[in-house]
């Protein structure tokens, strides 16, 4: 379902170049919940963004659901994000004048086809799922960290995206409520078959991955697939 061909993004720092990537070939799956691993700066966050298209490549081609997306036009790159892509980050980046109930719902609201009643009943049924239904009016100062991150979560999956990309999602997290958002990455996992790309440098979150990829100076050194 992703795949990517030699792989590379090199940012220019005055006449210094960093290669952020360095040639990355790499094959998920459909289903597949992986881990992007390694120590920091080796390139796992410019990877992560490469795939979900929030930054574009120095070279090399990547293919989603056999789309080359380096083909896509802005606003195709837009509707291809907004449909088929989700997206938690470590500072959760929800809107904090908005309630609860109005983050999660918001990616659905900007989609044509979800009606008003449609959306309100998935980001409901969600909500559920996270276990934050009776603080669906709250606004996000009034929520601990990891509620905050829950309803990042419920936010990046109310509309079914086809692949869930999280960045360090529990760097900001302790143990118990780092557990909790890999127990909710596990069970969207096992129960919707969602795709996951996880970028992580803690050792013991590997237990949960079905596979690691491992960067280390913008290159894979194990599990690309
Ligand atoms: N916008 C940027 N401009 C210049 N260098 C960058 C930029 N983003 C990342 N880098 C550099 O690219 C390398 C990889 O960064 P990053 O992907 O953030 O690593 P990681 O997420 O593994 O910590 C690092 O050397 C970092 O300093
Ligand atoms: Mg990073």
């Amino acid at each position: 379902m992703i795949r990517t061909e030699n792989l590379r993004k090199i940012y220019q720092m005055g006449n210094v170049e960093v290669r952020a990537l360095d040639g990355v070939d790499i094959h998920i799956e459909k289903g597949e919940f992986v881990g992007i691993m390694g120590p920091s700066g080796s390139g796992k966050s410019t990877l992560l963004h490469m795939l979900g298209l929030l930054d574009i490549p120095t070279s090399g081609r990547i293919f989603i659901d056999g789309t080359e997306t380096g083909r896509l036009t802005d606003y195709q790159k837009t509707m291809f994000r907004l449909y088929k892509l989700g997206y938690v980050f470590q500072d959760y980046a929800l809107v904090p004048e908005l309630t609860v109930m109005e983050n999660v719902a918001l990616p659905a609201m900007l989609r044509a086809d979800r009606t008003e009643s449609q959306y309100r009943a998935d980001t409901v049924e969600i909500l559920g799922k996270i276990g934050l239904c009776d603080r669906r009016g709250h606004l996000q100062g009034e929520l601990s960290g990891g509620q905050q991150q829950r309803v990042a979560i419920a936010r990046a999956i109310v509309n079914k995206p086809d692949i869930l990309f999280a960045d360090e999602p529990c760097a900001n997290l302790d143990t118990e409520n780092s557990r909790m958002v890999l127990n909710l990455f596990h069970e969207i996992n096992e129960q919707m078959q969602q795709t996951i790309v996880m970028v992580s440098h803690e050792d013991w979150h590997k237990e949960y991955f079905h596979r690691i990829i491992r960067l280390r100076d913008g290159k894979i050194v194990d599990g690309g697939g």
